[in-house]
């Protein structure tokens, strides 16, 4: 298909990359994402099954596998059959917003991107670009869905203030319920909009009692990978008490100090580049240990006090292997979603990403 082709071709001159201006790779990658992506929204990829021996249920709802889309990939809810297709085992939307948004532009530059493929890391700034809640809990509705579980991701909409901001929220959530949404994820971490969270505990007690308390699709709360490990507890308190059902980490850092070190020496003069021009959270294998830890950390915590409700840890964060779903069993992950990973894989692998990561996984389940 031409995604495939087009995402080859890339793959062999990526590494060149690192060669150019942040700003020249910037203008290149950034367009290049909104090509990629509006191509595979017309593409009918082939389907694959998913062995039912990697089925699993979350809060009674059957999942077709470890491993799906982090949001960030499909955030206008156009690729629900690229994900039932080729073996996802939910499908991600978002982040939305109550109004629609343009995203970011910087130094002329629509929702700047760049990969370090080296690295197996990107950073963006995209700044949420999304047509709104109420054109995409249309598009929800209307799924053709095929048994591949609907996950959507929203937050508070940096445009709003006061009440607006809320309300505006909990309409959106209720609007994903109507549409048949399986899950919502509520992104109370995005480090590229402005948005700093100052009210985060009020964000979730506000949601928890006007949406989670009443409502039966589970919601998730997806934090930042710069929470610090002491605060995981302190989250999962608040969660616990609202009855929220689960807690995803991690999305995108600005600890770029700690993530450079990370970073390939072939690549570091792009990503300090990048990240003093552009700014931008970074993704991908800088997060792999962020992420283990975190999501251990959840789960030893969820160990000590159960809540009442039933309660999952997902990881999110520089995964791309079968190895390291299986690190994620190993220390009690209940889902996957990989976005950086996914690009990589789909670089070389195409379409067949998800079968060649659950073959990967299977073996080394079996002993292999
Ligand atoms: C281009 C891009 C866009 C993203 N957009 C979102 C988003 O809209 N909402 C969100 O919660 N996370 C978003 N993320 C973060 C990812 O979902 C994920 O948490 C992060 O990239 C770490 O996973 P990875 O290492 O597999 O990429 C985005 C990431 C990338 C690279």
């Amino acid at each position: 298909m031409l995604s495939e082709l087009l995402a080859r071709i890339d793959a062999g001159v990526r590494p060149m990359v690192t060669g150019l201006p942040a700003d020249v790779a910037a203008r290149v990658y950034s367009r290049g994402r909104k090509v990629l992506l509006s191509r595979m929204a017309c593409e009918q990829p082939k389907r694959y099954s998913v062995p039912v021996a990697l089925e699993r249920a979350l809060w009674g709802i059957v999942h077709r596998g470890p491993l799906m889309w982090g949001a960030g990939v499909d955030k206008e809810g156009a690729l629900y059959h690229v994900s039932s297709r080729t073996g996802a085992a939910g499908h991600m939307v978002g982040t939305v917003t109550a109004n629609a948004r343009e995203g970011n532009v910087v130094e002329g530059i629509h929702a700047p991107f760049v990969p370090l493929p080296r690295s197996y890391a990107a950073v963006n700034n995209l700044g949420l670009p999304n047509p709104g809640d109420i054109i995409v809990s249309r598009r929800v509705s209307l799924f053709e869905r095929d048994g591949c579980p609907v996950w959507v991701s929203v937050m508070v909409s940096p445009d709003l203030r006061g009440a607006e901001r809320l309300e505006g929220l909990v309409d959106g959530m209720r609007m994903y319920e109507r549409a048949g949404a399986d899950v919502i994820e509520l992104n109370m971490s995005c480090p590229n909009t402005g948005e700093d969270f100052a009210d985060h505990d009020d964000v979730l007690k506000y949601v928890g009692e006007r949406f989670v308390r009443e409502s039966k699709v589970p919601v998730v709360v997806k934090e930042s990978a710069d929470l610090p490990q002491a605060g995981v507890p302190r989250v999962c308190d608040v969660l616990f008490e609202f009855g929220y059902a689960g807690i995803n980490g991690v999305n995108t850092s600005r600890a770029y100090r700690e993530c450079l070190e990370r970073v390939d020496e072939r690549e570091r003069e792009l990503f300090a580049g990048f990240t003093r021009r552009f700014k931008g959270g970074v993704s991908g294998r800088p997060l792999r240990e962020v992420s283990l830890a975190f999501c251990a950390r959840a789960r030893e915590y969820v160990k000590e006090g159960p809540p009442s409700r039933e309660f999952h840890v997902i990881r999110t964060g520089g995964i791309e292997s079968g190895a390291d779903l299986v690190e994620s069993d190993r220390v009690g992950v209940s889902m996957n979603q990989w976005v950086t990973g996914y690009w990589e894989r789909f670089s070389r692998e195409g379409y067949q990403a998800y079968k060649r990561v659950h073959g990967e996984y299977g073996g080394l389940k079996n002993g292999g």
